[in-house]
């Protein structure tokens, strides 16, 4: 055999920066793994052996990406060497050399999966060169496929993994778990969702903006039996009538202008799941029907379309108006208000339960200012006391709203100020409650016993806020612990609200 020069023809193009590919040749006779080395030996890393039991000795000391072994050895034959190859290394491939028509063992080996392809004896070297070429460029694609898919296998663990937490987190970002609320008020509204989250009635949810709405319809489905399923949330009052009805129940292609094509609604796209309802009050007639067919039939029909079909939705409706004085005047369904509010839940203004602002306020705090990295981890007292006071009719939003921009403003201080709180916050004591007894100066409009009384109970407040416990209020004001008591409930402070 001739030794042919790499450029001849097929010769795999020279890897840069890689190692070549390490090739194994096994066969008895010596000339014929002189020529093979000859013949590939500038492109490959080329390894010979006399018999199969020395190739295998190579297989396991070198990286080998492909083997060619003669059939007829001494010995180990080129067939039972293949067995053992694919046992050893079954990521090499395997080309067969026969000397003669051993017809029987080659067709045994091709058809037990052992040879990838057989050279007839003689061989034409570039005709070699190009077998091998395919044969590595085979192997290399098998190779990236096996990383692929191994890469793949991972990210999809990954995938899983990440998702089981993004999950567990949803559950408890929206479950109890980030809910505050001692007062006596929230803890009734805890006891009915928790309730309620069990059963699949439907609830309606009713306060004012930025009380929690949104809070506890999510609560109630990351604590309920529906927690896997998608929650999805839409406000009734920020779409047109159509769009709405499109939003939540589907189209059909040209059932309004714009419509180019049939669409999914939300019922569909969260069945098993729960849709929370906001504003429910801003709906109109045609909506209130569809509405009404679903929590009676639990049945939707898609916009342009003559067929109703069943969904398995729990429906979470939420409103700020006073939805009965709706249904008065008219605007509102009597029967749709009936079905909704199987179970109400009422969300009182913060206003109404004053003890949760401390709470709240070191919640909001620490999340915040966790965030952004701010040092910010307290309030004074005198900070502490105007947030309590104040009236906030943007509710727990207002509250957060202000703690954000307090961390926004802030400059390294440990503790929030009376003076880092905006303005409003800061003037709202004169107006509301006497704030302190340094301040002295009462609501003008208010009669005296009043103002004594919103004096008293502003000092209460942060006696308790500060003593951390009924007791310790009592000392710290100097009355004896039954009269605290009195005091509080003539004050309509519960027992509670520590
Ligand atoms: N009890 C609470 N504990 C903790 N955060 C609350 C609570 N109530 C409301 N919030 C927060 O206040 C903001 C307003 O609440 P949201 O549920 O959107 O109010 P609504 O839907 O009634 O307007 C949200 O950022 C929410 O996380
Ligand atoms: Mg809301």
């Amino acid at each position: 055999m001739r030794p042919e020069a790499p450029k001849s023809v097929e010769g795999a193009p020279p890897k840069v920066g890689a190692r070549p590919h390490g090739i194994l040749v096994v066969d008895d006779e010596p000339a014929i793994l002189e020529s093979i080395d000859l013949t590939l030996g500038t492109e490959y890393r080329v390894f010979t052996a006399a018999s199969g039991e020395a190739g295998l000795k190579i297989l396991a000391a070198e990286e080998i990406a492909l083997v060619i072994a003669d059939q007829v050895m001494p010995g180990m034959s080129g067939v039972e060497f293949f067995e053992q190859v694919v046992q050893r290394s079954p990521g090499t491939l395997r080309i067969m050399l026969t000397g003669y028509a051993d017809l029987s063992s080659l067709i045994h080996g091709i058809n037990e999966g052992h040879i990838y392809r057989y050279i007839a004896k003689p061989w034409e070297p570039d005709e070699l060169r190009f077998d091998v070429k395919r044969a590595l460029e085979t192997w290399e694609l098998q190779q990236r496929n096996d990383r692929l898919a191994e890469e793949l296998r991972c990210a999809n663990t990954r995938l899983e993994s990440e998702n089981r937490f993004l999950r567990d987190e949803a559950r408890g970002r929206f479950s109890f778990a980030g809910i505050i609320g001692d007062s006596p008020a929230m803890q009734q509204v805890f006891d009915l969702t928790e309730k309620v989250a069990k059963t699949d009635a439907t609830v309606l949810i009713t306060g004012e903006t930025g009380t929690g709405k949104d809070v506890i319809a999510r609560a109630i489905h990351y604590e309920g039996g529906r927690a896997d399923r998608p929650f999805v949330a839409q406000n009734c009052g920020s779409l047109p009538e159509t769009l709405l009805e499109s939003e939540l129940f589907g189209h059909r292609k040209g059932s309004f202008t714009g419509a180019d094509r049939d669409k999914e609604g939300l019922f569909d796209a969260c069945d098993g799941g729960t849709i929370f309802l906001d504003e429910i009050g801003e709906t109109g007639t045609p909506m209130q029907v569809r509405l009404l067919r679903v929590l009676q039939d639990g049945e939707i029909r898609a916009l342009g379309s003559s067929a109703a079909h069943h969904v398995d939705v729990r429906v979470i409706a939420a409103t700020n108006c006073d939805l009965r004085k709706t249904v008065d005047d008219g605007d509102f369904r009597e029967d749709l208000y009936y079905r909704l509010r199987v179970v109400e839940i009422e969300l009182p203004p913060l206003r109404d339960r004053r003890s949760d602002v401390p709470a709240l306020a070191q919640h909001f705090l620490g999340r915040i200012a966790s965030r952004v990295g701010s040092s910010l981890g307290g309030f004074t007292n005198g900070a502490m006391d105007r947030l309590v006071a104040f009236e906030w009719p943007g509710n727990v939003r207002e509250l957060e709203n202000e703690i954000e921009r307090v961390v926004a403003l802030s400059g390294g201080e440990e503790l929030v100020a009376t003076g880092m709180l905006s303005e409003r916050v800061r003037r709202s004591v004169a107006s509301d409650v006497p704030s302190s007894v340094e301040a002295g100066n009462g609501n003008p409009q208010a009669s005296l016993s009043e103002n004594v009384d919103a004096l008293k109970r502003r000092l209460i407040l942060a006696a308790l806020h500060d003593a951390g416990s009924k007791a310790g209020a009592a000392k710290r004001l100097g009355v004896p612990r039954q009269s605290l008591q009195k005091m509080m409930k003539r004050l309509g402070l519960f027992p509670g609200d520590v």
